[in-house]
């Protein structure tokens, strides 16, 4: 039997959210009321493959020819699409872990023989693209990375992707490169990986740094007849989306800096209360990125889920378990959503250590 469910998508839709949830993982919501041009809203559009005006935003904002450009409904589409367009059963794909673990699940699901390779928490989490060679096989069609990583938000730089794009070319394979997170990189933000060659596939939506998640505005950047594959894959799933989504989603391209600047503010306030939570804490501690909505900390001692348990039923703040990404001694804590809201659940959280 193929795996044909998610056991962190049920938690995340029933059991992350409380009155001090630190199990986010992208920014807070940017409300419609903030967003202009709002008149231009209508019901049916001419969407086809590719709303013409928002396939040119995706294209500027990437730097990449509207050709290479697949909309999709958010990265969690964007990704099956990807993968199911690349995979036939039996192919063998190797993800990084930890990872998300819908990427792990979608390729199960595709029927592909899954290889897993380490990040190590001795290194940071840094991605060593020597673990990647390690696995590598003349059977691998395809690396999965994210860039943020997620967990842990470290940012992989481009030399060691290149590196990475260098040992998928050796054996004929493709990197499929998630950057949900990667505009969370709010100074020198890195370009997409995409341009840096052909065998570079990227994932992105605007859903984790922009706080526009309902618009469901992913996109898979590809090389073009890699991209019509999967316009046509598409049709055998959503054929066209929502076109108000659309609409709403050219408005936002429009506003993207000033959406992204507002969040940023709230991402730094509450990482300035991490530094100083985890400088406090012998009890847990994490890799420290300057960068990223995530963060990934280790429990020292003591059982994650039963500390997750008491915080939750005790303390009304809730953190995503690592056994998630299965890293059972970890949980994750999100930020970007609301920082009176952040410093409460980390005082919480330090009361439930002790
Ligand atoms: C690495 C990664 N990719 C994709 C997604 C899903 O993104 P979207 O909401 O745009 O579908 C998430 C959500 O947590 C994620 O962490």
């Amino acid at each position: 039997m193929r795996l044909k469910h998610s056991d962190y998508m049920l938690f995340a839709k029933t059991r992350s959210r409380a009155r001090f949830n630190l199990a986010t993982s992208g920014v807070g919501s940017f409300p419609l009321a903030e967003l202009p041009n709002l008149s231009e809203l209508e019901i049916n559009g001419d969407s086809g493959y590719g709303y013409a005006p928002l396939q040119q935003a995706i294209a500027a904002k990437c730097g990449v020819d509207p050709d290479c450009v697949v909309a999709a409904a958010g990265t969690s589409m964007a990704n099956h699409l990807a993968m199911a367009s690349l995979l036939d059963p039996g192919d063998e794909v190797l993800i990084e872990h930890p990872a998300y673990e819908l990427l792990v699940s979608a390729a199960l699901y595709l029927g592909a023989e899954v290889k897993r390779f380490a990040r190590l928490p001795e290194d940071g989490y840094a991605l060593d693209p020597q673990a990647i060679r390690r696995a590598l096989t003349p059977k691998t069609k395809l690396i999965v990375l994210t860039n943020l990583h997620n967990p842990s938000s470290v940012l992989t730089p481009e030399p060691i992707l290149r590196e990475i794009g260098d040992l998928a070319r050796s054996v004929g394979a493709r990197v499929l490169v998630d950057e949900v997170y990667l505009d969370a990189v709010y100074e020198n933000t890195p370009r997409t990986a995409y341009l840096l060659g052909p065998e570079f596939m990227v994932t992105n939506s605007l859903t984790k740094v922009y706080g526009l998640s309902g618009l469901r505005c992913g996109w898979i950047l590809a090389q073009p007849d890699l991209a019509r594959a999967m316009w046509r894959l598409n049709d055998l799933f959503g054929v066209i989306p929502a076109h108000p989504a659309e609409l709403l989603s050219v408005a936002a391209f429009a506003h993207l800096d000033a959406i992204r600047a507002r969040a940023r503010k709230v991402v730094e306030a509450d990482r300035a209360l991490l530094t100083q939570f985890l400088d406090g804490q012998t009890k847990v501690s994490a890799p420290r990125t300057p960068w990223g909505t995530t963060g990934f900390l280790k429990l020292h001692e003591g059982d994650v889920d039963a500390l997750l348990e008491r915080l939750r039923n005790d303390y009304e703040t809730t953190a995503v378990p690592g056994r998630f990404f299965a890293v059972p001694d970890r949980f994750r804590i999100g930020m970007g959503v609301n920082s009176e809201m952040f410093g409460e659940g980390l005082r919480r959280l330090a009361q439930a250590l002790r």
